[in-house]
């Protein structure tokens, strides 16, 4: 680094760098944490924004992570200061951890912009901690960089490996069905997550992680590295090291998250199998940035990539494996030598192109890695849907879903909302058989609230019983990434926006066409338009909307086609730095 560079002024010298009365308050109450001067006398501050918390067990070993990301900045003549932020856990958090997304956000916004800080490290692991940290930094704009958690060791059980969620969703179809006891069941609980980190299998958390990685914002390999292994700490390090040359830099987040970064992610999110869920938070990420971003690129970029990577739920390996066989940079190398990186000069934090960090990345196993020739599956790329029982768009996961159901026509057996679906799914009279489609209302962000990952509907016990593993699914849910089927998530609008899901009734026939990205309720559009018109002059308020933080959700919430944000959050406002506080 020159010296010429490190004149830059210092945004943090806004706080700490005058002789007065001011500069006297921020620094002397600082000091009080057993700081010397000349700590204060021009040294980058670097916040790392921390979503530790023993309530998100996938995050809870951030503390050993931030110590090690604080070695670094200090190794490179930064000063760390470490702050808390709201801590969406996925595995706790009801009704569900995607409600607090957008206020996670906001916490990381302001937490930024009205502190003394030149830069930031985002500490992300479990699924919304991602997207939440990114969107906050994105609409401030310092020099950003992403240190995520790291995935947990494979699970075990039976001297066999389990990956993270996708076990459950088995084991419980296979209590169901009758198949295993419920001993069996709970005995599986500890082994399924026996160390730190974040969901092994391509949920979304490694999906996110993957995002972060193929978007720029965090060095070669953070995706993959186990959250126990030494090397995740030594990159914590070197990107402690690396935030502070980013300051003297001036490489704002800004200029790593353009829209060529969007489509690069996009393409890796089809090679990877991702999770459906990334199609929310990328939205949401690109409308913090101004990029534009729609549904129809999913199609337009990812369509016809094929999937490499053969991790559950689409594929066998989990996360490990994933790392041992080179990671991310191996899937990206695949994808350049394919010419399927649409954009290999796209900058990334430590400052050269992706393609410069990934051209020669070594790979070391072909199964779990797979050749372009030998692909998982053929065409990965996320189907988008629309049609009349989805004006503005729906999603399904190809790679998760049964070739033979992606163009089916059956009838629907309607469940009202996830309690309705609750109540009647195991009721042996229930009207249904292995054609019919399974359609959920009143799961949206603003049904839920929160747009809960409950899409991927557990089958009827007595078709499990025949045998059948799939059946279409329909909702405005989202989906675990975590989780597989011919599921149809994301519908918009959403039934309690007054999407025509509201409107759909037991036994209307329903025909889903992927191959030409069509969703179709099969009734007369007459009757359509008279059946959303009785709908709506039926409609109540909720009482439990009335107040609180659910009222501005489902007051400000944006639905899933728009990425879920508040209206009020999208856009960057920058990082000029506030009025004096006394
Ligand atoms: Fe946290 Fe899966 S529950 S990553
Ligand atoms: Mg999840």
């Amino acid at each position: 680094m020159t010296e010429a560079k490190k004149t830059r002024k210092l945004r943090s010298a806004e706080w700490f760098g005058t002789q007065d009365k001011n500069g006297f308050m921020y620094r002397s109450w600082m000091k009080n944490q057993g700081i010397p001067d000349h700590e204060f006398e021009g040294k980058p501050i670097i916040g790392i924004c921390n979503t530790w918390s023993e309530l998100t067990p996938c995050n809870a070993h951030f503390r050993k992570l931030a110590e090690h990301v604080k070695r670094g900045i200090l190794e490179a003549g930064g000063f760390p200061v470490e702050f808390p932020v709201f801590s969406n856990g996925e595995s706790n958090l009801r009704p569900t951890a995607m409600l607090t997304r957008n206020l996670a956000s906001m916490d990381v916004e302001e937490s930024i912009r009205g502190n003394p800080m030149d830069a930031v490290v985002l500490l992300v692991g479990c699924d919304k901690t991602t997207p939440a940290l990114l969107m906050g930094a994105a609409s401030v704009d310092l020099p950003t960089i992403v240190v995520t958690g790291g995935p947990m060791l494979n699970g075990k059980l039976g001297g066999k490996n389990i990956g993270s969620g996708t076990a459950v969703w088995q084991l419980h179809e296979q209590v169901k069905a009758g198949e295993i006891s419920m001993h069996d069941f709970i005995a599986a609980e500890a082994g399924h997550s026996r160390s730190a980190g974040t969901c092994n299998t391509m949920g979304t958390a490694s999906t996110m992680a993957c995002m972060a990685e193929s978007l720029g914002t965090s060095l070669p390999h953070n995706a993959a590295i186990p959250a126990v292994d030494a090397r995740r700490y030594v990159l914590a390090h070197l990107s402690g090291m690396r935030i502070v040359e980013m300051v003297w830099e001036d490489l704002k987040l800004s200029k790593i998250l353009t829209r060529e970064a969007f489509e690069n992610a996009i393409r890796t999110n089809a090679a990877i199998g991702g999770s459906t869920n990334a199609v929310i938070h990328l939205k949401a990420i690109a409308g913090r940035v101004g990029v534009p971003l729609e549904l129809e690129d999913w199609t337009r970029v990812g369509k016809g990539t094929p999937t490499l990577v053969d991790l559950l739920p689409s594929g066998r390996f989990l996360m490990e494996e994933f790392y041992y066989a080179g990671g991310l940079p191996a899937v990206l190398r695949r994808l350049g030598e394919a010419d399927l990186l649409p954009h290999k000069d796209a900058l990334t934090v430590n400052g050269k192109t992706l393609w410069q960090n990934c051209h020669d990345a070594p790979i070391y196993d072909d199964e779990v890695v797979r050749p372009i020739a030998k692909p998982l599956i053929a065409d990965g790329g996320i189907c988008v849907l629309r049609g009349n029982l989805a004006p503005r768009g729906a999603v399904l996961k190809p790679s998760a879903a049964t070739p033979a159901l992606m163009q089916h026509r059956g009838r629907a057996v309607v469940f009202e909302d996830f309690d309705d679906y609750k109540a009647r799914i195991m009721d042996p009279a229930l009207e249904v058989d292995k054609d019919s489609v399974l359609v959920m209302k009143n799961c949206g962000p603003r049904g839920y609230p929160g747009m809960a990952e409950v899409g991927n509907m557990g089958l009827p016990p007595k078709l499990l019983a025949q045998g059948i593993k799939d059946m279409v699914r329909i909702s405005d849910a989202r989906m675990s990434g975590t989780a597989y089927g011919t599921v149809v998530l994301h519908v918009a609008p959403e039934a309690k926006a007054g999407g025509p899901l509201a409107v759909v009734r037991e036994g209307d026939w329903i025909e889903l066409d992927c191959a030409n990205n069509r969703l179709h309720l099969d009734i007369p559009e007459a009757e359509l338009q008279s059946r959303l018109e009785a709908w709506a002059a039926n409609q109540q308020p909720d009482p439990a909307d009335a107040s609180g933080y659910r009222k501005l959700y489902v007051q400000h919430v944006l639905q899933a086609d728009e990425g879920c944000d508040f209206d009020f959050l999208r856009g960057c406002r920058g990082s000029a730095v506030p009025r004096h506080s006394h």
